[in-house]
């Protein structure tokens, strides 16, 4: 029978064997529509290898990050320069890029600043975990990504489901304040502090609705991808009313086994995520309620498959089970192995204490 152990050893081997030699990592390998690099996706790998002492490996890919972001230089000041312009002028930076970096545009929803803060964030907690200053070409990029977050922050954009491009997303803004507080933290810059205390303020009044947080400003439905606001990094407090009436809420709404995205959800039926049910363990860690993280824990590594594969989502308890097969004709088969479900099973595993052996 496999271990936690086994399947941690199988998924570091997993993420480190399917790094491009640009640095690059595919969300999912073997999965068509997922062989380009996701910043969203690939910052978290970055993070779990960084977590398990792989930091070679985590550098190269920022270091793919930053050079993404530096071609992009001239397109990202415009951006700046005129932030209330138009979605695909804002979309500067984009969400995913082929693994070698190149490539036209394409008509991806690519205007989604959760991911590119959350590369923000990790770059800086690589460096602060590697006690490495960040200088030259990593200064430059992770300057530039800070005005451009700095800037953007208010425009409505795609959530981190690719959704919803005409609204703003109370998780969203809780990646970009995150990143946003610890550049202000890391170099002192007056200016990305002011817009973090904009941001924050934001956050809490407009991000808010009876109590909870939202899925989308103005909207009363929650989502997963509220726990944003309390992993990587926690940016209010945990065992405050609104963050606790927010978990309670996705913990009676979306917990099944595993946790589902938000009630709507079609996309291969709705099941539940394995990503997702890593967050929600990562945040009980937090919390101190161990036993529930290990709860999670033991539902992501029981939906491996025979080679101790994880996939993006397991079709039970499905929302919408007439929309299980469209998908699959659509795209193929549910998206297995899934990079970013083994780096939340890996960062999940570390907060808990399971490692490799
Ligand atoms: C998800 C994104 C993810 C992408 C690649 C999409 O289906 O909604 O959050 O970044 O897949 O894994």
């Amino acid at each position: 029978m496999r271990t936690q152990v086994d399947l941690v050893a199988g998924s570091l081997r997993l993420l480190i064997e399917s790094q491009h030699s640009s640095g690059a990592f595919p969300a999912a390998p073997r999965y068509p529509t997922y062989r380009f690099c996701w910043f969203r996706d690939a910052s978290y790998v970055a993070h779990a290898l960084s977590r398990f002492g792989e930091h070679d490996a985590a550098a190269r890919f920022h270091r793919w990050a930053e050079r993404i972001v530096l071609a992009q230089a001239d397109a990202v000041e415009g951006a700046i320069r005129d932030p209330h312009g138009s979605p695909r002028r804002a979309a500067a930076l984009r969400a995913r890029y082929p693994l070698d970096g190149t490539g036209q545009d394409d008509d991806w929803p690519n205007f989604q600043l959760d991911g590119i803060a959350t590369w923000l964030w990790t770059r800086l907690d690589h460096a602060r975990r590697t006690d490495r200053r960040i200088e030259g070409e990593a200064s430059r990029a992770t300057a530039l990504v800070a005005r451009y977050l700095a800037a953007l922050w208010d425009e409505p954009n795609f959530d981190a489901w690719e959704e919803a491009g005409d609204r703003r997303h109370p998780s969203t803004w809780g990646c970009t304040l995150a990143a946003l507080e610890a550049y202000a933290r890391a170099t002192a810059d007056a200016s990305t502090d002011a817009a973090a205390s904009a941001l924050r303020d934001a956050v809490l009044r407009r991000g808010v609705r009876d109590g909870s947080f939202t899925k989308h400003e103005g909207a009363s439905e929650v989502d997963a991808n509220l726990l944003f606001l309390a992993v990587p990094q926690a940016v209010v407090p945990l065992e405050g009313a609104l963050f606790q009436r927010t978990l309670g809420r996705i913990e009676a709404e979306l917990v099944d086994g595993g946790l589902h995205r938000y009630r709507r959800d079609t996309f291969y039926g709705g099941g539940e995520w394995v990503v997702l049910t890593g967050l929600l363990g990562w945040c009980y860690a937090r919390l101190g309620r161990r036993a529930d993280a290990r709860r999670c824990l033991d539902w992501m590594a029981a939906q491996a498959d025979a080679v101790g594969n994880l996939p993006e989502q397991v079709p039970t308890h499905l929302y919408a089970p007439s929309m299980l097969p469209v998908w699959e004709e659509r795209w193929g088969p549910v998206a297995t192995p899934l990079l970013w479900s083994h780096a939340a099973y890996l960062i999940l595993a570390d907060e808990l204490g399971e490692r490799a052996g």
